[in-house]
């Protein structure tokens, strides 16, 4: 059976990342993609799509239901990928209410909207539920912190979140299951650690790290810069919850990871010398980014810059994925070395997607372009 899938968050980074793994494979399925279009939802993520006949865009919130449940009967989608989320760490810590709003309300309303309409009230050719699946995209900050010498995060770690944004997610994860349990609603959730790739906004720390080089500014290390965390590139991400849907059993959830621990200051400095090193195999690149001190002297390590802490900082992140790979195959295929490698390549050759983030002209720029 095609799938008509709704991806909520579908213009941020993981989930329009997702949008182009899936129209690439699956070409018979249609997309839609909800999106509130916040700070984070940029269209020039999903521009590549615009063209593509099975793929729909709506501007909208994942806390209406009554316009949720439109889509489903509208669109006969038998498959939500959530992904919407206020996703920022540092963001939940000054502001937590938009994700409350969004992370736990947001949740609540699309369960409750698909129950209504997948449960409640099947419009399936006399099947009774409707036969569907609701994906829930969650991270591996509902664990908690880990020290140097503890196990990874299995799935059956108990949930100790620290910041507002991993108790916002903790939160939907126990609503989903509920949904489940209670209703019968045919949910799984994925956790899954630190992506990386392209369209990562530039306020998370590896384009933050790459953009700063190029514009000679500060590379701010949060407190020793000795946390760790288990970097996954985002088509592996794609990949992982795609095995969910074809493999994962209802009611279960998956550990997605990338088997790839680095301290923070390890990636930056990392970062700092593949910059330097990219500017030395092509020198076009001095010309383009004038101001990067690659183009002058191999030196970008000297832009870091040691700042106060992230309050309650978690200190380590590392993903057990055994289960997700013995039920359901899942292994990451991309190495860091080339995935880090693809990232930093495509923020050198995707200037203007950044610059119009760091100018804020990317909203009138899009309202041009796609008249939303
Ligand atoms: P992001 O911040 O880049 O994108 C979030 C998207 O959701 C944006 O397009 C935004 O416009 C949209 N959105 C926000 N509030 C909305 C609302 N109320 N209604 C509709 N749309 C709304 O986030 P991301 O990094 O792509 O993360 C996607 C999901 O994956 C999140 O659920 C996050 O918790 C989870 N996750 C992220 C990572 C990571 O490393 N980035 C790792 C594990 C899990
Ligand atoms: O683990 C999965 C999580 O990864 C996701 O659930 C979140 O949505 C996603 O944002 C990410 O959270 P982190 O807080 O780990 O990502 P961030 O890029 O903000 O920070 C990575 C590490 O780098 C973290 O230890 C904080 C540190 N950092 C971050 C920034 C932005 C710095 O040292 N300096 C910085 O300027």
């Amino acid at each position: 059976m095609n799938k008509s899938l709704l991806i909520t968050g579908g213009a941020g980074f993981i989930g329009s990342n997702f949008v182009h793994y899936w129209l690439n494979k699956y070409p018979e399925d249609t997309i839609t993609v909800l999106d509130a279009l916040t700070y984070a939802g940029n269209l020039a993520n999903l521009e590549s799509a615009q063209s593509n006949p099975n793929f729909n865009f709506v501007k909208g919130n994942i806390c209406d239901q009554e316009l949720v449940e439109n889509l489903l009967i509208e669109k006969t989608i038998n498959t939500i990928v959530h992904f919407a989320a206020e996703s920022h760490v540092d963001r939940s810590i000054t502001g937590p209410d938009a994700f409350i709003k969004t992370n736990i309300i947001g949740t609540y309303t699309l369960l409750k909207a698909a129950k209504k309409i997948w449960i409640d009230n099947p419009k399936s050719e006399g099947k009774s539920p409707f036969e569907h699946r609701f994906h829930h995209v969650s991270t591996d900050e509902v664990y908690g912190t880990l020290n140097a010498d503890d196990p990874a995060f299995t799935e059956n770690t108990a949930y100790a979140p620290n910041s507002p944004y991993s108790a916002s997610k903790a939160s939907s994860d126990h609503l989903v299951r509920a949904y489940h349990h209670t209703y019968g609603l045919n949910v799984t959730t994925s956790n899954c650690s630190n992506n990386y790739g392209p369209f990562h906004f530039p306020e998370k720390l590896i384009p933050l790290v790459i953009i700063n080089i190029l514009n000679n500014k500060a590379l701010p290390i949060y407190g020793d810069g000795k946390q760790i965390r288990d970097w996954l590139y985002v088509e592996d991400h794609a990949y992982g919850i795609d095995l969910v849907l074809k493999k994962g059993k209802a009611g279960e959830t998956y550990n997605i990871g990338g088997n790839n621990e680095w301290a923070n200051i390890d990636i930056v400095k990392t970062i700092c010398g593949m910059v330097d090193q990219a500017f030395k195999e092509n020198k076009e690149l001095a010309i383009q980014f004038p101001k990067a001190l690659s183009a002058i002297s191999d030196n970008s390590e000297s832009l870091i810059s040691y700042v106060k802490d992230r309050p309650g900082h978690d200190r380590r992140y590392a993903i057990d994925a055994t289960k997700s790979q013995k039920e359901i195959g899942y292994k990451p295929v991309e190495s860091f070395d080339s995935g880090i490698k693809k990232t930093i390549n495509w923020y050198l050759n995707n200037t203007q997607w950044w610059l119009s983030i760091l100018d804020g002209s990317y909203q009138d720029w899009v309202k041009q372009q796609y008249k939303y």
